[in-house]
């Protein structure tokens, strides 16, 4: 079936500490399909979302810490975050950004809780466990190594409260079901897998959505004592950022989700958690759920001790913005884990920007100069490529490599067919030689867009105008 809109969201950042390089890599990774999507299908039929996951214990105490209200944080972070997407520095091109402390999104939280609780989904108990408070999760013994969690390297908490439990027993086949016909698809392949044997093998504990001693957070309107546990209200981002309300049958165009694009890490409270309350609620489930894998640095894991730091401002100072973007996307499988290392990376900018890219660009721009040409604004197939095919299936990495091929070849046509030759010997050689190039770049700039925006519009400006200064320069 043709697809004729397009949802796409990011996870919702904590704002606990500023934006780093795993949140810019996941949000350049969204930027890139809505922007490509915009090019099929229009802008009006894309809707790309991103936001702030702003409350909780976590988020509570680094306010204190650093003696400010919560709310005043938060509104700091926040304007990080939108400064990294900016236009200079990141240039993301969102629809909206939502905030968990937007009112309109507490509301409609709210409206959920009671609805859930009046179907009886919803029930007051008691919780025992093991709370990390890096994930704001609880944790299985079998999910930590020496005791400690894996992703934030504490012990978790023991913790006995009363608060409110969801109901997962009674959703589970259901969702087993979704997830093996793919009407729920969880992507790659082996992140589906991992997910059905966990599935399968364990009958899922009711999870806790309040928590009684944390004051920043949305009051569960039945029982104000009571805050919302983050994950529930950082779930309904997806709805409530589309502007709804909390009403079930309240379908805007875009829902459900074509992509909820996610990291490794939130895969188990996505695949559960998050199509519990759906199921709940009798709300169609996202079509997709992408995991990719995390950004490693020479190997290992980022980390101040290890001093293999990766910031993402110093990637955007040296390589700027459409160089941080493709190096990003380009440098290994999307949705394995990414090895980063800044000497490769420089590499990787000087063979295929400075020089492939960069040189056919300045070389075509040269060589046109003397014939009487212009492009015509021309739009190439891009539905049937296989640029395209790469696209849907997430293969971002791929789409890159499949561009880069034709940079290579319009390189080489240039080597093949020696246009300073022909332009002393055959100009109307030259000049069909030289379209040629021209159409193949105007593709290319095409292709390149929804990954290096400015870089595609400068090519095609050129294109038009015959003026080019250097796209990029070769960096040590
Ligand atoms: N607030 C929750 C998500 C709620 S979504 C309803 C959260 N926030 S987070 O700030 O910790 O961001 C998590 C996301 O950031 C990951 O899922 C991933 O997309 C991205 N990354 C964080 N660290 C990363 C790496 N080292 N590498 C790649 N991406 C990672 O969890």
């Amino acid at each position: 079936m043709k697809k004729n809109k397009f949802y796409i969201t990011t996870p919702i950042y904590y704002t606990n500490a500023k934006p780093h390089i795993g949140h810019a890599y996941t949000t350049v990774a969204c930027d890139v399909l809505a922007r490509w999507n915009r090019q099929q299908l229009g802008n009006e039929n894309v809707f790309f979302l991103t936001g702030t996951d702003e409350h909780g214990m976590k988020i509570q105490k680094k306010a204190e810490e650093v003696g400010k209200k919560p709310q005043e944080f938060v509104d700091e972070i926040v304007s990080e975050f939108k400064n990294l997407w900016s236009k200079e520095k990141l240039n993301i091109k969102y629809d909206n950004f939502i905030r968990t402390t937007d009112s309109a999104h507490i509301k409609a939280v709210q409206k959920v809780l009671q609805t859930l609780f009046d179907k009886g989904a919803i029930y007051k108990g008691e919780y025992e466990g093991l709370y990390c408070t890096g994930c704001e999760q609880f944790k299985n013994e079998n999910e930590l190594v020496d005791g400690k969690c894996p992703d934030h390297d504490i012990v978790p908490e023991k913790m006995k409260e009363e608060c409110y439990l969801m109901k997962m027993t009674s959703i589970q086949s259901d969702l087993v079901k979704k997830i093996e016909s793919n009407e729920f698809e969880i992507a790659p392949e082996k992140y589906k897998n991992e997910i059905l044997s966990f599935l399968k093998n364990q009958t899922l504990n009711d999870v806790s959505i309040s928590r009684k001693n944390v004051s920043w957070g949305i009051p569960i309107p039945f029982d104000p004592k009571h805050t919302t546990y983050v994950w529930v209200d950082a779930f309904l981002n997806y709805l409530t950022g589309l502007g709804w309300d909390g009403d079930e049958k309240k379908f805007p165009k875009f829902w459900p989700a074509d992509i909820n694009m996610i990291g490794k890490d939130i895969l188990r409270v996505h695949a559960t958690i998050w199509p519990a309350i759906l199921i709940h609620l009798g709300i169609e489930l996202p079509k997709m759920l992408f995991t990719h894998g995390h950004i490693l640095s020479g190997g290992k894991k980022m980390s101040k001790t290890l001093g293999n730091l990766i910031t993402i401002d110093e990637m955007l100072s040296k390589f700027g913005t459409d160089g941080t973007r493709y190096l990003l996307m380009s440098g290994g499988t999307f949705g394995d884990d990414l090895d980063l290392t800044m000497e490769r990376m420089t590499e990787k900018y000087n063979a295929d920007l400075a020089n492939g890219l960069g040189n056919l660009v300045s070389r075509v721009i040269k060589l046109v100069q003397n014939i009487n040409k212009s492009v015509d604004p021309y739009k190439s197939n891009l539905l049937q490529s296989e640029i395209s095919k790469k696209l849907e299936e997430v293969q971002i990495d791929r789409a890159l490599e499949a561009i880069w091929s034709y940079v290579k070849d319009a390189n080489k046509e240039i080597e093949d067919n020696k246009p300073w030759e022909l332009a002393k010997k055959d100009t109307s050689k030259l000049k069909e030689v030289m379209e040629h190039l021209m159409l193949e770049l105007y593709m290319i700039a095409d292709y390149l867009l929804p990954f290096m925006p400015e870089t595609a519009e400068k090519i095609k400006t050129a294109l038009k105008t015959k003026k080019i200064e250097p796209l990029f320069q070769r960096i040590k």
